[in-house]
Formats: structure tokens, sequence, C-alpha cells
């Protein structure tokens, strides 16, 4: 035998052999986009810190999406811009509010076409930018949870198909899985941000939702980065919990997680690409430094090829493009 024995690069030769060898595979049935609903009408106030996507107003938000459904975009995860922001965010469950009316009009428009999936949170509705109500500068646990499922109460209320909790509060999956059966709605499944890190790569979206805290940070809620088995630990609470769907947050720089997600649990995985991941390819792209499309799509395989089976992103319609629809 004559050496190399064995020769990889036999079946890498022609882009023929390497599509019947290919183990990973990203499809638009992946793929969850990530909106901003404003007030008013025909308002497209676009993102500085993210090239390419803006605040909505209602009208918009159908406007996009009768392209990227058409696309192939199976779902939507809607953040609210409040018209005034107060210290128990009570905008959240305005059934008036921007999300609420999007979620209508979205259902209206594309019904089982499209699935609406919406942020639960109190940090774009509160006057102080943190994700719950506050004492002094602590935020509180138990009386968050009570804003929380009232929110969800209200998304759903208004037609969204699901609803994703990503405050980090102790307990809100299954004090808001308890509120959703009481009300009614034990069908509607509960999309849990389940290991959300206190990351740096939010920047972009805080300009974005304009919710950025206004003193002190969010390391008393969401995760240490550090931390990969609590993360496990997360993730198995809110499965018992009652999650349909479990997330990792951010997803580039938790591969890892996502690795240890899939091997642990059952359920459906989502990763979120986080604003700071998409606004480094832009911004890297505009200097010509990265290749903007392939840079892209490699992120969003190596998101895959950990585990998840869903990705938030807002490539998600430019990618549905790449991908020439289902
Ligand atoms: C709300 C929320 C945030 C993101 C999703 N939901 C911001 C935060 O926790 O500060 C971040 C999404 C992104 O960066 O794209 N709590």
């Amino acid at each position: 035998m004559g050496f190399p024995d064995k020769r990889m690069r036999r079946l890498r030769r022609t882009e023929t052999l390497r599509r019947m060898v290919r183990e990973t595979r990203l499809s638009v049935d992946n793929l969850i986009y990530p909106m901003f609903a404003c007030p008013g009408n025909n308002v497209r106030t676009p993102i500085g810190a993210m090239p390419g996507q803006f605040q909505l107003s209602v009208d918009q938000i159908v406007k996009d999406a009768e392209v990227f459904v058409k696309d192939g975009v199976p779902a939507v995860i809607l953040f609210g811009i409040p018209e005034k922001k107060d210290a128990l965010g009570t905008e959240a469950f305005n059934d008036k509010a921007p999300v609420q009316q999007a979620v209508r009009a979205l259902k209206k428009a594309f019904g089982h076409d499209l699935v609406v999936i919406t942020d639960v949170c109190m940090c774009e509705y509160t006057d102080h930018g943190h994700c719950g109500m506050l004492d002094g500068h602590e935020v509180l646990n138990d009386a968050t949870l009570e804003l929380l499922a009232k929110e969800a109460l209200s998304h759903v209320r208004a037609g969204a198909d699901m609803v994703a909790p990503s405050d980090m509060m102790d307990g809100r999956i299954a004090f808001i899985r308890q509120e959703l059966d009481e009300g009614g709605f034990e069908n509607i499944p509960i999309m849990a941000y389940a290991a959300k890190q206190a990351s740096v790569f939010y920047g972009p979206f805080r300009e974005a939702a304009e919710s950025a805290p206004k003193f002190g940070d969010r390391k008393s809620y969401q995760m240490d980065p550090a931390n990969a088995r609590e993360a496990m630990i997360e993730m198995a609470l809110d499965e018992e919990e009652g999650a349909d769907i479990l997330m990792v947050k951010p997803a580039g720089s938790c591969l890892d997680l996502i690795r240890m997600a899939r091997d642990e649990f059952d359920l459906p995985l989502a990763a979120y690409q986080v604003s700071g991941e998409y606004s480094m390819i832009k911004a890297a792209a505009e200097r010509g430094w990265l290749d903007h499309d392939r840079a892209i799509m490699e992120s969003l395989l190596a998101i895959r090829r950990a585990g998840a089976d869903m990705i938030l992103t807002y490539f998600a319609p430019h990618v549905a493009k790449l991908l020439g629809g289902r």
C-alpha cells in the first residue's frame, strides 16, 4: 500500500460528489424572522446598527411579509416598540399596541401560511429598560411573572400562534403555561428562551427595540456566558415546566451549548443568531472584508450542524431568496 492510504479528497473532487456526501443542510423551513413593530402608518425607520433592518409600522410588516412568505419563510417573531413606557411596562399588555395589531394583521393576511410568534418580555415596555418589575434596583422575580402572563395572554388573544418568553425570570414557563391553559389557550405552544446569556452581542438589538437598561446590566437574570452545565439546568427546568421548544441564545458563540442541548433533550431546539452576529457580518461585508452571502450561509450552516432545528435570524428573508424558496 502506498501512502496515503486514506484519501479524503476523493469525495471532494466535484460539486456533485460533494452534494452527495453533504451531512448538514439549511432549508427555508428552518428560519424564523425577527421583526420590530412600531406605531403609526407607512413607517420604516432604519436601525442604524443593523443595516437592512427597520422598525416597521403594521402595514409595512404585512407588506414585507408578502414577499418572504411567498419565498417560504414559515415564521416571524415580533418585538414591539410602544407609544409610551412606564415603570410596569403596561403597554406590553395593551390589546391595541403595535405587536397585538401586527399579530392580527398578519393572521388576517396569511392565516396558516405564517406562524406568528411573539417575544414575551418587559424590557421594551419599561421606562427603566429592565426585563421585570423593580424594587429599587432589584428586578423582582415573582411579581414579574404576573406581568409576563398578562402580556402572553394579550398576544394570544390577538391571535399569536406561539409565545416566546425571553425575560429569564425563574418559573415563568410554568406560570405562563398555567395562565394560557386557564384562558382556554392550551393548544398554544411556548418557545422558551431557555439558555439565554447576558451577552454583549445584543447591543444592536437594544437600539432596534429601544430597550437598553437605564442602570446596571442584566446579569442578575440572564446567564453568565461562562456556564455550560448551568445552561443545561435552565433547559431541563424549562422542559419540566412545559416548554414545547427550547432555545439557546446567542447562537454563534454558543455552538457547544447547542450541541450539548441536542444530545441531552429531545424537544425541538432553536438557536438565535442575534443582532450582534448579524451586524458583524454586515459590517465586515460592507468593508469588503468578507463575502456577504457566503458568510451568512456558513454561519447558519454551523448552527445547524451544532444541532439546532430552527434558527431565528435577521437574514431570513435574504436567505430564503438565496435558497430559492422551498
Ligand atoms: C428581550 C430580548 C432581547 C433579545 C431578544 N429578546 C434583548 C435583551 O435581552 O437585552 C436580543 C435579540 C438580539 O440581539 O437580536 N429581553
